[in-house]
Formats: structure tokens, C-alpha cells, sequence
């Protein structure tokens, strides 16, 4: 996980109803716990958010995902103020943005974010480089400048050889690259990105996945994602929302969505989700059984204890020699009552950042994994039937909400 920086967009209690009367019937309603259908029913007014309240932190990636018409793009929509809210409040790097009109507003949304969408319009009389910068443009930046800051954008979504081209010539995964280059190109803090990836075919949109948090590894913007995907906003989310029906159902890092959901709406959407991709090696790790190179064979065994394998390290903490449980047993049985004959040195490692399914192949030697921190010591200890058990206990989970919802 990236670590978390001061809030950079909070909604606060947002309330977004659309219709003629928005604080008429309809909000009261809303606010008594009353359901969007049945709002809409009563009182021909139609709940777009109910009391949403989520803050993104400077840095994170933090995606809103929930099905079509859960209320994602209204929600995104009041931080740019392209809706005014019902009730609430939309705190954008201290301002409220609610407050704001002319030509502050457009102020404010040039320098604080770039938006990127799923259909957005390129020009298409004008070259990609001048599409880039054309944000540059509106703001009087001279073509000098601006033509390099779009160079430099477009080298960042991998365009740059492309700067000439026409808009016409480059496929449509590209113009979306040329979209997201188009955002990043004034260097704003935020970025808003509405169902950006959705309209691209799946390997394309793998690959935008990837490059998105290549890019965020680099300028640590603070991005509000909209997805209606869960495999993508687990994928590239620090933590992910999950809207129903306008209000807020769970926010959590996705070992959490995946691990904790909320209720069975939720669990639901996990259930395709591929666990592995998600869960980190630290959360079932062990703290690892480090033994002595110099100790007797059954003195190991018996400090195994219920683990299936030791690591012995050295002086600085590294690992250096497995025990595994079965070859213990035999070696002792062949009369052999030295640990440091018995010591595997091809033991796998991993380290606790690693997902699970990084570690699927080296689980298939069937030993137990070493975990590592970053200077080679050894922090934990992973077998691989854990890893299998971990899978597993998700899969309850699911069915348990599953019986829940259906019986
Ligand atoms: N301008 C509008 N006027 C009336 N109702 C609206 C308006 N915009 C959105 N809504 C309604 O508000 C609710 C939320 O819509 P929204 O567009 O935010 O959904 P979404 O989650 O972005 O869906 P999608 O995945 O289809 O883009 C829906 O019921 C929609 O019909
Ligand atoms: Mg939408």
C-alpha cells in the first residue's frame, strides 16, 4: 500500500436529487432511509447520491465503482462542480468547490484537475501534439512551453513518436492514451478519471491499467477513478468504493473489499473477482521459526511446533537454511541428529508486498516460503497449503453470504 497523504477531495453527507423540487419531497424522503425506487414512486424525483461521504488522499488512487446508474459519474461530477449538489459538502484541497462560479471556478478546476473520460473528443483537424497541449493553449501558455510539457506528457503514456501524427492515424487505445496525456499535461495535482479505460478491449486495458500506475509510481497525483469494473478498481485502487443505488455500501483497500465485504451485495461482485491478484503474502504470513545451526535435529522439531518448516539465518537475519518437517522425520529415522544435515538451501522467497498469486509457483515445491523485508531478512514464513486455505476461506466467505441473501 502507497502510504496515505492529507485529504485531497472529501464529500461530506452529499445529497444529490434530481428533479424539479431537489429539496422538496423527494430529499426529505431520501434522508428518512426511504429507497431510490421508492423515491422516484412517490415523489417523481431521482436520487443520484445519498449522503456519500468518502475522502481521497493526496497520492491515492481511489476508485468508485458500483453499476451503471449507482451514481459514479454524478459523484465525480460534483468535485469538478459540473452537477451543484443537493446537500453536503465537496471539499477540494481546502476549498469548497460548491461555493465557487465563474471564471473562479474555472480557475480552480484548471489548476487543481485533469479529467479524462470515456468518450472524449480529440480535434480532429488539429495533430496529437497540439491536442495534447491544448489546455496550455486556453491558458495563453506560449507554444514553446507547451509543446514540451505535451512532449513530455505524451512520452509518459509511451505517444511521443506519434506527436505529429493525425488524430485519424492512431488506433483507439491510442487516443485514449492521448486523452490521459491531455490530463497530465498541465501537471494538476487531481485527476479525474470517469469509466477512462472502459470503452478499450481487455488487453488494451490491461495495459492502460499498468501504465496508469507506472505513471502514478512517478507523480504520486491524487486520482479519483470511476469504474464499473471490479477486477479493474481492485487491480489499480488503493482503496475502492462501492456505490449502490447512490449511497456508500463499503470503502476499504481491496484485501478488504475482498477479504471483509460488507454484505452479500458485495460478496457478490467478488465472487469473479481472482482472489490472488488482490490478497497480499503479509496478510497470511507467519511469524517465521528460526532455529539454531548448531541445535540437535529433535530439539528443531520439537520448536517447529505445529509448523511444517524452520528457517535457520544468519547474523544479520538472513535466511541461510530450511528445515522442512518431513525431511526431519526421515533423517531421523536414518539415524541422522544434526540439523545442518538435514537443511535445505532451494528454498523459495518471496516478500510480504508480493501477491499471492506471485507466489503460486513456488508454492508448487510444496515447501514453505521464505518472506523477506527489503534488506533480505527474514520477516515470515508461508506454506503453501496456507496459500490454498487463504483461497479458500474467501470462496466460504462468498457462499455464506450467498445462503444469507437466498434463503
Ligand atoms: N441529469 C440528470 N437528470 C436526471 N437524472 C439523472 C441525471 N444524471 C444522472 N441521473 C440519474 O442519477 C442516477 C445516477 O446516475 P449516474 O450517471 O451517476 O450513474 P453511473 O453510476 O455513472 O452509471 P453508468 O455506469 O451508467 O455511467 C441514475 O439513476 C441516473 O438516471
Ligand atoms: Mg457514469
Amino acid at each position: 500500500m502507497t502510504e496515505q497523504g492529507e485529504p485531497m477531495v472529501s464529500l461530506k453527507n452529499v445529497y444529490k436529487i434530481f428533479g424539479p423540487d431537489p429539496r422538496g419531497r423527494a430529499y426529505d424522503l431520501s434522508r428518512a432511509g426511504v429507497d431510490k425506487d421508492e423515491v422516484q414512486r412517490l415523489s417523481g424525483h431521482v436520487v443520484g447520491m445519498k449522503d456519500i461521504s468518502f475522502t481521497v488522499n493526496r497520492g491515492e488512487i481511489f476508485v468508485v465503482m458500483g453499476l451503471s446508474g449507482s451514481g459514479k459519474s454524478t459523484a465525480i461530477r460534483t468535485v469538478n462542480k459540473l452537477h451543484d449538489i443537493t446537500a453536503g459538502e465537496v471539499i477540494v484541497d481546502g476549498t469548497n468547490v460548491q461555493e465557487l462560479r465563474g471564471s473562479a471556478l474555472q480557475t480552480f478546476r484548471r489548476e487543481k484537475m485533469g479529467m479524462v473520460f470515456q468518450h472524449f473528443a480529440l480535434f480532429p483537424h488539429r495533430n496529437i501534439i497540439d491536442n495534447t497541449g491544448y489546455g496550455l493553449k486556453v491558458q495563453k501558455v506560449p507554444k514553446g512551453q507547451r509543446d514540451a510539457a505535451a512532449l513530455k506528457a505524451l512520452a509518459m503514456v509511451g505517444l511521443e513518436a506519434y506527436a505529429q501524427n493525425a488524430v485519424g492515424e492512431l488506433s483507439g487505445g491510442m487516443q485514449q492514451r492521448v486523452g490521459l496525456a491531455r490530463a497530465l499535461c498541465s501537471d494538476p495535482p487531481i485527476l479525474l478519471m470517469d469509466e477512462a479505460f472502459s470503452a478499450l478491449d481487455p488487453l488494451i486495458r490491461r495495459q492502460m491499467q499498468d501504465e496508469l500506475m507506472v505513471i502514478q509510481e512517478k507523480l504520486h497525483k491524487t486520482i479519483l477513478f470511476i469504474t464499473h469494473d471490479l477486477n479493474e478498481a481492485l487491480r489499480i485502487g488503493n482503496r475502492v468504493c462501492i456505490l449502490r443505488d447512490g449511497y456508500v455500501v463499503q470503502i476499504g483497500t481491496p484485501e478488504e473489499i475482498l477479504t471483509e465485504p460488507a454484505d452479500g451485495y458485495v460478496a457478490e461482485f467478488t465472487q469473479d473477482v481472482d482472489q490472488g491478484r488482490v490478497i497480499d503474502v503479509g496478510n497470511v504470513m507467519h511469524d517465521p521459526v528460526v532455529l539454531d545451526a548448531s541445535e540437535s535435529l529433535t530439539a528443531a522439531i520439537d520448536r517447529l511446533g505445529k509448523r511444517r518448516g524452520g528457517f535457520v539465518v544468519d547474523a544479520d537475519g538472513r535466511p541461510t537454511g530450511m528445515l522442512w518437517v518431513v525431511d526431519a522425520g526421515s533423517a531421523l529415522a536414518h539415524g541422522t541428529t544434526l540439523l545442518s544435515d538435514v537443511l535445505r538451501t532451494d528454498f523459495a522467497t518471496t516478500t510480504s508486498t508480493a501477491r499471492l498469486n506471485e507466489v503460486y509457483a513456488a508454492a508448487g515445491s510444496g515447501f514453505s516460503i521464505a518472506v523477506l523485508d527489503e534488506a533480505g531478512h527474514l520477516i515470515g514464513e508461508l506454506e503453501p497449503r496456507e496459500i490454498m486455505e487463504e483461497m479458500g476461506r474467501v470462496e466460504q466467505l462468498i457462499d455464506g453470504f450467498e445462503r444469507e441473501v437466498f434463503l
